[in-house]
């Protein structure tokens, strides 16, 4: 079986990185401590239960998939926004964008019986179109200990690198065993598929997803954290949902009520309320995240 590489959780978001164009995907270990995992899991557990299983082999008869977990979940808000996962996107996105956002959260359950899913890579959202670029990164955050039993995700290392119908044999696949607060940290490319849960108990993670900024959110933020909901977050946090200009003029809007007054283009943070924020890095301190300008 073909190995993953497993790194510390204090590891440089560069070296991490280095891994993932390497193999595809890493394993940081214990990114979270386990009571954080729970609380998490606790907070999500009754928009899981409300959630239907998937309606086919590929989102998975015994899997429920819950999504809206910005607007839903400070928990989530948190793992988004986690500073070492925005080192890693810093490095991996931003050679190919300006700006990158969030593509999609999503809580991912399989339940006892589900079987494993097709070997895929995420990039297929966007069909062939879409050459010679790294499209996203992806993290798989263990709400509960991921092991080869009850689910852990297959993945292929150096498959990114194969030609795109070089299919994976038996002993090519790894699997993500982790404990739960660990995170599986992949790129777009790399071939993965959730596994089977053989256990008698669900296995949960915590799809959190970044894509370049001039491409479609797999999940439609602006739908799923609407202004009225998404005018009270972190202005950091509200620009990774797509609430701010990708570049010059990528992301604009018009207030469409004739009694705002306002016919003009208008940035995205209007509709928040706000102007766009002088400094809008990633890694700023956090009290320039309360410079948020209020709109007159
Ligand atoms: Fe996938």
């Amino acid at each position: 079986m073909s190995e993953l590489t497993r790194v510390a959780a204090a590891t440089p978001a560069k070296d991490i990185t280095g891994a993932i164009e390497r193999d595809g995907a890493v394993i940081v270990e214990n990114l979270i401590d386990e009571q954080q995992a729970k609380t998490a899991l606790d907070e999500l557990r009754p928009h899981i239960e409300a959630t239907p299983t998937g309606p086919d082999d590929f989102a998975g008869h015994q899997t429920t998939r819950t999504g809206a977990l910005v607007a839903r979940s400070p928990a989530c808000r948190a793992l988004v926004m986690h500073p070492s996962i925005i080192g890693m996107c810093d490095a991996f996105l931003l050679p190919n964008c300006k700006r990158y956002q969030l593509h999609l959260a999503q809580v991912i359950r399989l339940m006892p019986g589900q079987k494993k899913q097709p070997l895929h890579r995420d990039r297929l959202v966007w069909d062939d179109y879409l050459q010679g670029v790294e499209p996203q990164l992806n993290t798989l955050w263990a709400l509960t200990d991921f092991t080869c039993e009850n689910g852990a995700t297959q993945v292929v290392p150096g498959s990114p690198a194969w030609p795109k119908d070089r299919e994976a044999k038996a002993e090519e696949i790894s699997y993500a065993e982790m404990p739960r607060g660990s995170v599986l940290v992949y790129s777009g490319t790399v071939i993965h598929a959730g596994g089977a849960n053989n256990s008698a108990a669900d296995r949960v993670g915590l799809n959190i997803t970044y894509s370049l900024g001039w491409l479609r959110q797999e999940e439609n933020q602006y739908l799923s954290c609407p202004p009225e909901i998404a005018k009270d977050l972190d202005p950091a946090l509200q620009e990774l949902l797509g609430y701010t200009m990708m570049s010059y003029a990528l992301g604009y809007f018009t207030p469409p009520d004739p009694a705002s007054g306002q016919s003009g283009i208008r940035p995205p943070e209007f509709a928040l309320g706000r102007r766009p924020r002088k400094n809008r890095n990633r890694l700023q301190a956090p009290e320039d995240l309360t410079d948020s300008g209020r709109a007159g």
